[in-house]
């Protein structure tokens, strides 16, 4: 079966993270969790884009320097996403020294091809801002930020050979129709190809911008913001050698709104074929989020900031909410009053209420029991339950493998209401007056616990919340483990016989709006910088009391893969646990001399009291440890 890559765009750190953000990296998390449940081997990227003069004016706003500005921004997209269950696998920075390294190669081999050349370039440029203007973007003539007329400069910089590949781009996209995906923005790239293509600049000249990546082949320049970003695709992947590059890339699809269309659709397939890398597969393109009839922005104060509304309705809701109400590709409505009512009815209602009723009458006429069902033959009590199911996931997996998220819902709404009239026409609560009638009634019941395990299955890479509590409910074999597509096809898969814990409710309904449109509003820099990582005085700092220690012995964690037990000497021995036996064995540890935070509050980590904290030089791939330049005594305070 083939591989699934998804990504997102990597977000700008000028501004904290909004609903139209939280909307592309649920839907990736979305179709991320479906393909795992199709058995797919996975891989979902997000990130941050941190270089660029939008991001140095964002930190000079906030009297940051960018390099503690966006540690701080990136550490809110870094919070937000495991608040809205998203699971990425990589989060990667732009700032990273490993993209860096990926942007400079791929920019000389282009240079080297000769598709980069150096020329000048005279335009409107505003000293305020720092950049050039095109006549289109000016109001008037003046910078629509600093009312001013802006200068005519020229400047030397260097150019990216893009109309060379035009002609070949248009043919590409004719001859492969879902290369960019809904139709009408590949219409929109089309159009846009049928005009004449200007090469793209691609270096700013360090005397007006520093915060960037060096041009490998002249360092009086920094590399343009978006040539940059866009290779974050393959940089997170080890291109060109990495395993995950190798095993991904051929199958990546790329995730964004239609506000970076073009880039996306023009600049990255030409940057693909002229460094000699296969071209991406789909290119999914969505609409806008727009908040109460009006285009988000700062300035209108409508800002709406995801964290609030899941820590007032639930990531689930908010999750189901987005996918739900927007058709993929076109702009859509946010609105809290229609969140509301959404929530009450189709979840508090809808799918709350079979699922509360159901389990009840198991608990009442079965003691929590899972009855004995017909599970291999279709009885006359099926009324077409069984083939409503099959055809609500036919629905479903279609209508996600299109995008089209909303009707992968309404499949499933159906289905919720096919089994409500099941349980009308079949009506338990007679059934349950006779002894005659008890088989019959195990019968109906048995459908309907598997009926909802479908629902719960279907449900969980939209709300994998309450997909997990539906499964602990139904007395599903392990809460945690995943049900896949295939498992759902098969009917009678729940277990007669198994106990089903006492009944919750699953979505309480809400009574109003909670929050109105100014609470939505996102919270200043200022007043979120507590979830980031917070710039500390030098006093603080002195307060983590580091030291050297010598480390006497090493063994692994019974039952752990990543846990070694240490037993070190700070002056004093002490016990550690550290999570590095993935890239170290215990005994190359004997006698290094490793740096250790010792006044940490002492955990227990798998039974063991672990007495501080190991340093490790450590991202997704590799873990090595901090240790000292030459003898040092055990105990020796770093300063
Ligand atoms: O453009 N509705 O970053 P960005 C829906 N760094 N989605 C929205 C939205 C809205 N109102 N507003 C933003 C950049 N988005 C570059 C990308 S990629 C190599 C570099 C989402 O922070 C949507 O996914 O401006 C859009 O494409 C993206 O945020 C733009 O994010």
């Amino acid at each position: 079966m083939k591989p699934f890559y998804i990504t997102t765009p990597i977000y700008y750190v000028n501004a904290r993270p909004h609903l139209g953000h939280a909307y592309s990296t649920v839907v990736a998390d979305v179709l991320n969790r479906f393909h795992r449940m199709c058995g797919q081997e996975t891989y979902f990227l997000t990130g941050t884009d941190e270089h660029g003069d939008k991001v140095v004016r964002a930190a000079r706003e906030e009297g940051l320097s960018p390099l503690v500005y966006v540690d701080q921004i990136t550490e809110l997209f870094k919070t937000l996403w495991p608040e809205l269950d998203i699971e990425y696998d990589y989060f990667i920075r732009t700032t990273a020294p490993a993209h860096a390294r990926v942007v400079k190669e791929v920019l000389q081999k282009i240079y080297d091809a000769g598709d980069i050349y150096f020329s000048e370039y005279e335009g409107a440029y505003c000293f305020g801002c720092e950049r050039f203007y095109t006549e289109r973007e000016l109001v008037d003539g003046r910078c629509p930020d600093h009312k001013t007329i802006p200068e005519v400069i020229k400047e030397s910089n260097y150019f990216f050979r893009m109309s060379r590949y035009q002609d070949w781009l248009m043919e590409h996209i004719e001859t492969h129709p879902d290369f960019i995906r809904p139709e009408r923005y590949r219409n929109e790239v089309l159009a846009f190809l049928r005009e004449p293509l200007a090469d793209l600049c691609i270096s700013r000249p360090k005397t007006r911008l520093q915060w960037g990546i060096t041009l490998p082949f002249d360092n009086q320049f920094v590399t343009y913001v978006w040539f940059d970003a866009l290779l974050n695709y393959i940089s997170a992947l080890g291109y060109p050698d990495g395993k995950p590059f190798k095993k991904f890339w051929p199958t990546v699809q790329h995730l964004i709104a239609k506000d970076i269309l073009k880039p996306h659709g023009i600049y990255w397939p030409i940057m693909l074929k002229a460094a000699g890398i296969p071209l991406y597969r789909h290119l999914n393109v969505h609409g806008y989020w727009n908040v109460d009839e009006a285009k988000m922005s700062k300035s209108l104060g409508n800002v709406v900031d995801p964290l609030v509304l899941k820590k007032a309705y639930g990531s689930d809701a908010f999750r189901y909410f987005l996918m739900r109400e927007m058709v993929f590709g076109l702009d859509s409505n946010f609105n809290e009053e229609a969140f509301v009512q959404r929530f009450n009815s189709d979840l508090a209602n809808d799918l709350g209420n079979l699922f509360s009723r159901s389990l009840t009458m198991v608990h009442k006429y079965f003691k929590g029991i899972v009855p004995q069902g017909e599970a291999g033959t279709e009885s006359d009590l099926d009324f077409g339950l069984r083939a409503n199911a099959e055809k609500a996931i036919q629905d479903y997996q279609k209508a996600v493998e299109d995008l089209a998220f909303h009707k992968a819902l309404m499949a499933i709404w159906e289905f919720i209401n096919n089994i409500n009239k099941y349980i009308d026409v079949t009506a338990p609560w007679e059934l349950a007056k006779r002894e005659s009638q008890h088989k019959q009634l195990q019968t109906v019941l048995y459908n309907v616990l598997e009926g909802l395990r479908v629902i719960a299955g279907l449900i969980y890479p939209i709300m994998p919340r309450a997909a997990r509590v539906m499964q602990k409910h139904l007395g599903l074999p392990s809460a945690d483990s995943l049900q896949t597509l295939e498992d759902l096809k098969v009917w009678g898969k729940t277990q007669p016989g198994t106990k089903l814990p006492k009944t919750i409710t699953l979505f309480p309904r809400v009574e109003q709006v909670k929050l109105g449109p100014k609470a939505m509003e996102a919270l200043s820099l200022k007043e979120v910088s507590t979830l980031a990582k917070p710039e500390i005085s030098e006093k603080m700092f002195q307060k983590i009391d580091l030291r050297v220690a010598t480390v006497l012995h090493a063994e692994p964690v019974p039952r752990s893969k990543k846990l070694l037990k240490l037993k070190v000497d700070v002056g004093e021995e002490r016990t550690i646990v550290a999570g590095i036996a993935d890239s170290y064995q215990p005994q190359e540890l004997i006698g290094k001399h490793v740096v250790i935070v010792v006044n940490l509050k002492p955990a227990k980590l798998m039974g063991i009291l672990s007495q501080g904290m190991v340093l490790t030089a450590s991202d997704k791939a590799i873990c090595r440890l901090v240790t000292v330049d030459g003898p040092s005594e055990p105990g020796t305070p770093l300063t």
